[in-house]
């Protein structure tokens, strides 16, 4: 059994910042089951939206996050996320991030800030269009620079212990985690009082994604089945710009090119975004998904076209250098002509119901980054608002889970652990039933789940994912565990929880849209969409 004052899951930016700051008090284990750079935030292209402008405030960033969160947003855990901004993009600073800078009229220099949907102001710090990339690899080296933190790669986290799951009757807490080392094949059992979740999203459980292939809803799917309530999963972003391409799937096209003045064009080269919303392409998300998907039906046509071709060549390159290179490298010049684009699922808006410190419903456990739910994003994320909720709430963790238990101290009753139990097992001889498997959900997100619903299609797909469910367990009951299985019961497990709290959502807010209940519902007291398993 290996112990540490930490165990955190998942290397993006959520999990490596919370490291850096749990290694100041006592010794960290950072798990993650492919590289440490392989995360959803490593991916990230936009930026990071914080209040550094002298004509910004914290109030506009507040009220710009509630509207795209339409009603649905907990104005608490917005106020203290935008407020303690300024301090982590110091920190950020202070670590080795390079924000891009530009001399102000002064003569000084200042943060060069973009704009996004639902901005109402630049207040988006980035690194040309690789914002991500830069955090992670910074914070990266950073953690890699201290002695008490321990990354072990291909490590993939099975599942939390709990109280509750070994059957004691304390308050339900957490103890630790059972992890397959993948280069051994064997299950080893981490012990720890303070365990964070930083394991990001679940894009890959839809056909069409943004998001990089680890993102298999693995901390969404652990939690709950350890007990925590999980929130809000109904809302699924879909981001309006992924290019379509067959040889480039899953790249994204930044939503700065839109707020540096790229327009959409239908197939037929008809701009359509005025006619949905006043604020054009930069309307919120859900707007601009929802329109690009009306006019691909409608026009019957593969995609759209975002043309950024109207401005200035050194300004494209200057900006979007990666998006150019990768554009260019199958064929299309960004700077002359048109990209081809659709939407696709981009960010989970819910999970693991936490508080605004990561805290969740089992003690000890938290929960940062997208794969929690503090609040923040309600109904619908404003752009660049996560990697900003993932350094605030990181750090916020940290403290919070040292306050509830001191380094040092022991949690109130010591606990004998079982070892993982791996008897009756066979080889894997059917993997034909994993691949299949993977790809019937993904369809079928992608054909009943997706940016429009009506409740046929929700029960079609819950009455599916239950077959499926029953299948996955007894593969992974009577089968050596493995990645492959491992990710597959995540994926029909988070795939299960969107479905179940889109079907309880009656009427359309945000990114649930569905076509039975068309508007949206303000006679009630709103309310998260909340679930839990006992
Ligand atoms: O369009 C983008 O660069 C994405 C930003 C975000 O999802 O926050």
């Amino acid at each position: 059994m290996v112990e540490s004052d930490f165990i955190i899951i998942g290397t993006g930016a959520g999990g490596l910042s919370a490291a850096l700051h749990a290694s100041e008090h006592g010794s960290v284990i950072m798990l993650t089951k492919r590289g440490a750079l392989d995360s959803n935030s490593n991916w990230a292209q936009g930026g990071i939206a914080c209040v550094t402008a002298g004509d910004d405030s914290i109030e506009k960033h507040v009220s710009d996050t509630l509207i795209a969160g339409a009603g649905l947003c907990k104005e608490a855990a917005v106020r203290t996320i935008v407020t303690e901004g300024p301090s982590r993009i110091a920190e950020l600073v202070n670590w080795g991030v390079h924000f891009d800078q530009r001399e102000a009229k002064s003569g000084h220099l200042e943060f060069d800030l973009t704009k996004e949907g639902g901005h109402s102001t630049r207040r988006v710090l980035h690194v040309a269009d690789a914002t991500g990339k830069e955090i992670t690899e910074k914070l990266l080296a950073t953690v890699r620079a201290k002695k008490n933190i321990t990354i072990l790669e291909n490590h993939y986290a099975i599942d939390l212990i709990t109280t509750a799951k070994l059957g004691l009757a304390s308050e339900d807490r957490v103890l630790g985690a059972y992890v397959l080392d993948e280069t051994t094949g064997e299950v080893e059992t981490f012990r720890s009082d303070r365990v964070i979740l930083a394991t990001g999203g679940c894009g890959r459980v839809y056909l069409y994604t943004t998001n990089p292939k680890v993102a298999t809803g693995d901390g969404v799917a652990m939690a709950w089945r350890a007990g925590a309530t999980v929130a809000n999963m109904e809302f699924i972003q879909f981001h309006p710009t992924c290019l379509y391409h067959p040889q480039k799937r899953s790249f994204l096209i930044t939503e700065a090119m839109r707020g540096e003045g790229a327009r959409l064009y239908d197939k037929n080269g008809v701009e359509f975004m005025p006619k949905y919303d006043k604020r054009g392409t930069l309307a919120p998300r859900d707007i601009v998904a929802r329109a690009i998907d009306h006019e691909i039906k409608r026009t019957g046509g593969p995609c759209v076209y975002l043309d950024i071709s109207h401005k200035p060549a050194d300004f494209i390159l200057s900006h979007f250098p990666n998006i150019h290179r990768e554009c260019l490298a199958i064929g299309i010049d960004i700077t002359k002509e048109p990209i081809p684009v659709v939407p696709a699922a981009h960010y989970q808006c819910g999970g693991v119901l936490t508080d605004v410190n990561g805290a969740t419903s089992i003690r000890g456990l938290c929960a940062v980054g997208e794969v929690g739910c503090t609040g923040l994003h309600g109904a619908n994320r404003l752009a660049s608002n996560s990697l900003l909720e993932c350094v605030v709430t990181s750090h916020r963790s940290v403290a919070h889970l040292l306050k509830k238990l001191p380094i040092g101290k022991k949690a109130e009753q010591s606990y004998d652990l079982k070892p993982w139990q791996s008897s009756g097992v066979v080889e894997n001889d059917e993997l034909v039933v994993i691949y299949h498997n993977w790809d019937e959900i993904r369809r079928l997100m992608w054909d009943y789940v997706s940016i429009v619903r009506t409740n046929k299609r929700l029960q079609r797909a819950a009455a599916r994912l239950r077959n499926l469910k029953r299948e996955v367990q007894e593969f992974y009951w009577n089968n050596r565990v493995t990645s492959e299985i491992l990710e597959l019961r995540n994926l029909v497990e988070t795939a299960s929880l969107i479905v179940e709290c889109a079907i309880r959502r009656h009427e359309s807010r945000g990114l649930h849209y569905t076509l039975d209940y068309p508007t949206t519902d303000d006679s009630h007291e709103l309310h998260d969409t909340a679930l839990r398993r006992y």
